[in-house]
């Protein structure tokens, strides 16, 4: 059929002006990365034309170690066939540790016309060996330092640093990169990640400090391990490595938690420390840290940063002494404080997602967790600014005691800290409710990525909950570009998998022992797919396909002989009704092999696909034979979740599916008067579900719910993320403000409301079908993706019987798209002032537009690349 649509777009498209140059080079999802481990790195690019039905047909790459790449020295494609710009693997001379590769790409459009070269690209590799590694971990302070003189200021420098729990770099008295809370959270024992810095500007010929602070993360204890690799004119290098002759002591950090908060005692600076002519002679020779730590890793994905500042909006003073600011949204990070008063003078600054009625901080459901930063300040008379390295708070509200004198509204900042992913992703609708749920939705999914996916981010938890990680992460993936984070987590998976195919529940497994319960193992098979169908990673499904094999087969040896299984630890999380725990595993366990047999399809293992496949028929026809009833045509209770689980994974035979979808919407209309019975795992499959069952008006009006329980209650109530809970609970139990799991329903707007949908058979936004949902009172919605391809968007709008469409779709893709027409099949259906369907056909000649067909009263109507306005008349 793609074959079809290429001759076509042939057709269609005339040639303009030559293509432009390609643009967005990327090398393993990351632009010029700095500091990567492997092999056979993956490059990417979009083709620079944009008229319609544009696509490259083939490319040329080059890889050199110039600046220009021109050499080609490592790497030269010749004119590659191809209509791919994405997951291109390097295949050239073996790369070596510690260089940088500059590439840069051009193609060939659908006229065989070449574009100009692109810019010049970069990737640089880390420390590819083992042997490379010369530093040793070293411990004895939370401070670490040495002194070193060079000859010459050095034409190439690089640090490698890996700093557990956390760790600052500091260079000749300032801090290096941008990065804070590094490096990414993992089960330490098993693989440690570094980072890689360029510090070639950051030193001098001459006398140089290198310093390194540390803190203790979620490794609870500290150590440091950094390598300088410098290079000096005439071929000269230098290495400073960790090791004993190090100098160690404990800076003004007092203590530092994740969970507590920081104190900082700035009476204990040591001015100069990371400077060189400091005199370090009462500092303590670094001790070597026993403990071996796991694999050394390259750090491949978005750091944590400081991403923006939130001002206070409201500053109030409940109490004598207690000044209470409100930052107007809860988000993770921390508060910056700017403080003017005399030298060892405390300021306590506590955090909170809540208030009492009385204004004073609610900390109750932050549980053990302090979140309190102190601040012993210096007595500078200019005044002081602070704000803490090594913990992270969620809050909205900010308490100040012990301030000197009465603070202003601007003596505090938020500073919304999290991974710093590249924002994605856009939707909007005509329903206020909406606009504001989907900010909800973006908070409360940024604010739980701390190089992990967290269940929240102020609680003493935030841990790799693993539902929650699959539950958010297609709405991640819709808002965001996590094709790294994700990569990132996937490879934490299977470091943390056990020798019999079990996961943990967290990720990392911190104190949690595996089995995960089925619903939150499954992550690992379900992240993968995502991976594929979102960003068609073939990579990894087949760095994973062993992986998520043996999850399943562990899931197997859990079933009875009907394939049902019993294990169960949480089930529908925090429902609204309770859904048997065997129901829920056993779905899970189905969902589990049916994507372990389509990874399989994937990668063309035919006897494995066939193999899943077929136990995944027989434990549906044991789900069946033990849950379903067929005179009442509902799952075990009847709860949402237990119908909705089995329809939406595919467990339900053909025959029943309307007898069951009729039982949720029966529910849904008549005994829950349009509200949610779900917990977390049903809530993220019944909107959908409901969609493609026809009934998208009811998903609508569930997601636009606003008396208990629903999202708009939450928000009625002031929610500016995400419950944990559906009930309004404000006590010491467990109701964070701050979870991003119910956050599910922000896919449902991309691919329902604004109809962008993957075709999974082309995934990664190949082939795209876009199939708007304009129900109720809805008359606009519109989104847009930025896609491992280009951006595709679509937005409709509809008064007055006029309805119009616009949609976008990038170079290369093809795109399927539905065409209302609100029950009268004869509608003519113009684009940009063509007809392109009238009296139910189609009708050719439209630039870019393909092809078209019905289905039922509908109009299908096929195009390549470009923006195409459709317009319908009622
Ligand atoms: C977390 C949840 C998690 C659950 C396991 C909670 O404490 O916050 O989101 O999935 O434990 O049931």
């Amino acid at each position: 059929m793609r074959q079809g649509y290429w001759l076509l777009l042939a057709m269609a498209t005339c040639a303009v002006a030559g293509p432009l140059a390609p643009t967005a080079l990327r090398c393993e999802y990351l632009v010029n990365p700095v500091g990567i481990d492997v092999a056979n790195p993956r490059l990417y690019w979009f083709p620079g034309h944009t008229e319609r039905g544009a696509r490259q047909t083939a490319y040329q790459v080059l890889v050199g170690t110039t600046p220009d790449a021109a050499t080609a020295d490592q790497w030269d494609t010749g004119k590659v066939a191809s209509i791919s710009p994405v997951h291109i693997a390097y295949g050239g001379k073996a790369l070596e540790s510690g260089r940088t590769y500059y590439w840069k790409v051009r193609y060939w459009d659908q006229a065989d016309q070449p574009s100009p070269y692109s810019q010049a690209a970069t990737f640089e590799t880390g420390l590819l060996a083992v042997s490379d590694w010369k530093a040793q971990w070293i411990k004895g302070g939370n401070v670490l330092r040495k002194e070193f003189t060079l000859a010459a200021a050095p034409v190439r420098a690089r640090a490698y640093v890996a700093g557990i729990g956390y760790d600052e770099l500091r260079l000749n008295g300032g801090k290096v990169g941008d990065h804070v809370l590094d490096p990414a959270y993992t089960q330490f024992d098993k693989r440690v990640l570094y980072v890689t810095y360029d510090i070639t500007g950051q030193l001098r010929a001459g006398p140089n400090a290198v310093g390194l602070m540390l803190g203790e993360g979620w490794y609870h204890a500290r150590a440091g391990l950094l390598q300088l690799e410098i290079d000096l004119p005439g071929g000269r290098h230098v290495r400073i490595a960790t090791d004993t002759s190090w100098k160690a002591a404990d800076g003004p950090i007092a203590a530092d938690s994740i969970y507590n908060g920081e104190t900082y005692d700035a009476t204990r600076e040591q001015k100069g420390w990371d400077s060189p002519g400091f005199d370090d002679k009462p500092w303590n020779a670094a001790a070597l840290e026993a403990v071996g730590h796991g694999l050394l890793s390259a750090q491949m994905m978005p750091p944590i940063r400081v991403v923006a500042d939130l001002p206070a909006r409201r500053m109030t003073n409940p109490r004598p002494g207690v000044f209470v600011f409100d930052m107007g949204q809860n988000f993770s990070g921390w508060t910056r404080l700017r403080v003017k008063g005399p030298a060892g003078t405390r300021v306590e600054i506590r955090h909170a997602e809540l208030l009492y009625e009385d204004g004073t901080l609610n900390v109750e459901n932050l549980r053990t967790a302090k979140a309190t930063d102190i601040y012993i300040l210096r007595g500078d008379p200019e005044g002081e600014t602070w704000e803490p390295h090594f913990t992270y708070h969620g809050f909205r509200y900010v308490e100040l005691t012990g301030y000197p004198g009465t603070p202003r509204l601007d003596s505090v900042t938020g500073r919304e800290v999290h991974t710093d992913v590249r924002p994605a992703g856009a939707f909007a609708a005509s329903k206020p409710l909406l606009n504001q749920l989907q900010q909800n939705i973006v908070w409360g999914v940024k604010s739980n990525l701390h190089s992990i996916p967290t269940d929240c981010d102020q609680r003493d938890e935030r841990m790799g909950w693993m539902a929650d990680a699959h539950l958010a992460a297609e709405t991640a993936m819709l808002n965001f570009d996590m094709a790294a984070f994700y990569t990132n987590f996937l490879r934490a998976i299977h470091d943390d998998q056990d020798d019999n195919g079990a996961v943990p529940d967290t990720v990392p497994r911190g104190r949690m022992r595996p089995p995960a319960d089925p619903a939150w193992g499954s992550a690992y098979p379900l992240i993968v797919k995502y991976m594929w169908e979102q960003y068609g990673d073939r990579r990894i499904v087949e760095q994973h396909f062993e992986g998520i094999r043996r999850w399943a087969d562990f899931l197997k040896t859990l079933a009875d002989e009907d394939g049902i299984v019993s294990f169960v630890k949480y089930g529908d999380w925090v429902p609204m009704e309770r859904t048997p725990g065997d129901l829920v595993s056993t779905a899970y366990y189905y969902l589990s092999l049916d994507t372990v047999a389509r990874m399989a399809e994937v990668l063309g293992k035919a006897p494995e696909a066939a193999q899943y496949r077929a136990l995944a028929d027989s434990v549906a026809a044991g789900f069946q034979k033990r849950f379903y009833h067929a005179d009442s045509h509902l799952y075990a209770n009847g709860t949402e979740t237990a119908n909705t689980l089995p329809l939406a994974f595919g467990i339900t035979p053909a025959t029943e599916r309307t007898a069951v979808r009729t039982n949720i919407t029966n529910d849904i209309t008549y005994y829950k008067n349009m509200h949610l019975g779900t917990g977390i795992l049903g809530t993220k499959y019944l909107l959908p579900l409901l969609s493609q069952e026809g009934r998208p008006d009811l998903a609508y009006d569930l997601a636009t719910q606003t008396t208990y329980p629903s999202w708009g209650y939450m928000i009625e109530k002031g929610a500016t993320t995400l419950w944990e809970l559906w009930q309004d609970v404000e006590g010491p139990s467990m109701n964070s403000h701050n979870h991003a799991m119910f956050g599910s329903v922000g896919a449902w707007f991309y691919t329902s409301l604004a109809g962008i949908h993957i075709d999974p058979k082309y995934p990664g936004y190949e082939h795209i079908l876009i199939q708007p949902e304009m129900v109720r009172d809805l008359h606009y919605a519109s989104a847009s993706i930025d896609t491992v391809r280009g951006r595709v968007a679509s937005a409709w709008e509809r008064a007055l019987g006029h309805t119009r469409l616009e949609v976008t779709i990038p170079p290369g893709s093809t795109a399927e798209i539905r065409v209302p027409s609100f029950g009268n099949p004869e509608l003519t259906v113009e684009e940009s002032g063509h007809v392109v369907w009238k009296a139910r056909t189609f009708v050719a000649g439209t630039p870019g537009v393909t092809g078209g067909r019905r289905a039922g009263e509908e109009a299908l109507i096929e195009v390549g690349a470009g923006t195409y306005v459709f317009e319908v008349r009622e």
